[in-house]
């Protein structure tokens, strides 16, 4: 096409080339623009969504103090801001097409009106003028797509680029590609480093398949930090961990194989048997057996009960019971602990250790105050000093 236009006038060329660079060139300055538009609706979106999550789990209370109208307005406002920042990017994208199109028109324009006084100076043809718009109109009709579609692309870039960091530092997302053949997690030189600038430097861990493994220090030296670096759930600041299968191949794992009882036990608002089945009705028959080997006494009727997260009646220990049922009654492989068993009396504890020290899975379990019977229940333990530095085995 360009060349066509080329016999007719190279002035022609190179004015239709002079434009469309400026046509091309402007979604690189209106980037910033673009991109800014819509991290503020993405801020503002994701504002809304923390408002209604935070004040949604409070609204019973506010309903107790007859402020439901405080609920009504903080929504209002939230609202309103995500409503603001949809109608600043509509004006910055109406400001966009705006600039895109003072570049089109003037192409337009600029190439037949050159067209035009080269036609009186007599150096082309009547002809070529008609050809000249025709090729031009095609020209910038393209250059029109291309640039707002560009502009489109440059406004979300900064969102794809966290939406791939975020994928890459979750590798679970991906993971269940991979069937599960642990044999080995081994980390190194792993360190977690906090904005507040406080360090955990990590010893060499090895954890083979089918061990029991104790994990102790004092708190806060980084144990359940350790749990959550090795499950993927968090990212390592340096160093790595690693997952090797029978042919000492590093592979990703499948994390849902991986039982894990965070230290803050969570409970949903459903039926206690719910909470231990998760949801898998084929292991209902099995409840009452489980709940016997965690000594939770309870009739069908409580096990039948919802349970409310506000719910008084079930106390720290019960409720790290019903996790524990969870874990037990249909085991994973793998069984991530973080101190399981923190409210339960010495007693129980011990019952509850005996049948976990029985199970054929790979186990980490963190534990305080455990007495010396109780540590030998589990193959090796492993300390973490204050700095996270030292490594006992106790077998
Ligand atoms: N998100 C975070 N931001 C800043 N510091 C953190 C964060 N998470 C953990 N830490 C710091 O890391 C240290 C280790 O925390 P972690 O919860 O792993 O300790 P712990 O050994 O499990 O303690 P405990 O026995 O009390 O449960 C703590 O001193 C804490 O201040
Ligand atoms: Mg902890």
């Amino acid at each position: 096409m360009i060349g066509t236009l080329f016999t007719l006038a190279p002035i022609l060329v190179f004015s239709t080339l002079a434009i469309s660079f400026i046509s091309i060139s402007l979604p690189r300055f209106l980037k910033k623009l673009n991109i800014n538009a819509t991290n503020r609706v993405s801020f503002a979106n994701k504002n809304f969504l923390n408002t209604i999550a935070k004040w949604g789990l409070g609204l019973r209370e506010l309903k107790r103090y007859h402020a439901k109208t405080v609920f009504s307005k903080v929504i209002a406002v939230s609202s309103n801001k995500l409503e603001d920042s949809e109608i600043n990017k509509m004006r910055v994208i109406a400001f966009s097409q705006f600039v895109q199109g003072i570049a089109d028109v003037i192409g337009r324009i600029i190439i037949p009106l050159i067209a035009g006084v080269l036609y009186f100076e007599g150096k082309i043809k009547f002809g070529a003028i008609v050809t000249a718009s025709y090729f031009v109109n095609d020209i910038f009709n393209s250059l029109w797509d291309f640039s707002n579609n560009i502009n489109l692309l440059n406004s979300s870039s900064d969102l794809r680029k966290k939406i791939t960091n975020l994928t890459q530092e979750y590798p679970h997302l991906e993971s269940k590609k991979n069937p599960n053949k642990i044999k080995l997690i081994k980390t190194t030189n792993l360190v977690k480093s906090f904005t507040n600038r406080s360090q955990i430097k990590y010893p060499d861990i090895y954890i083979k398949k089918g061990e029991h493994i104790l994990l102790t220090g004092v708190s806060g030296c980084g144990k359940s930090t350790f749990l959550r670096l090795i499950l993927g759930i968090e990212k390592p600041s340096k160093g790595k961990v690693e997952y090797y299968d029978n042919q000492n191949q590093v592979i990703i794992p499948d994390f849902d194989q991986i039982g894990y009882i965070a230290q803050d036990v969570t409970l949903f608002p459903s039926s206690i048997r719910d909470n231990i089945t998760m949801f898998n009705d084929p292991l209902n028959n099995k409840v009452s057996e489980v709940l016997q080997k965690v000594d939770l006494d309870l009739s069908v009727k409580e096990i039948g009960s919802i349970i409310n997260p506000d719910n008084i009646l079930l106390s720290g220990g019960q409720k790290q019971k019903i996790i524990l049922a969870r874990e037990i009654i249909d085991p994973k492989s793998f069984i991530f602990l973080d101190e399981p068993t923190s409210a339960i009396d010495t007693k129980t504890t011990t019952k509850i250790l005996k049948i976990i020290s029985e199970l054929p899975s790979t186990i980490i379990m963190i534990a305080h105050n455990l007495t010396p019977k109780q540590k030998l229940m589990f193959d090796r333990e492993i300390h973490f000093s204050k700095k996270g530095s030292d490594e006992n085995d106790n077998t």
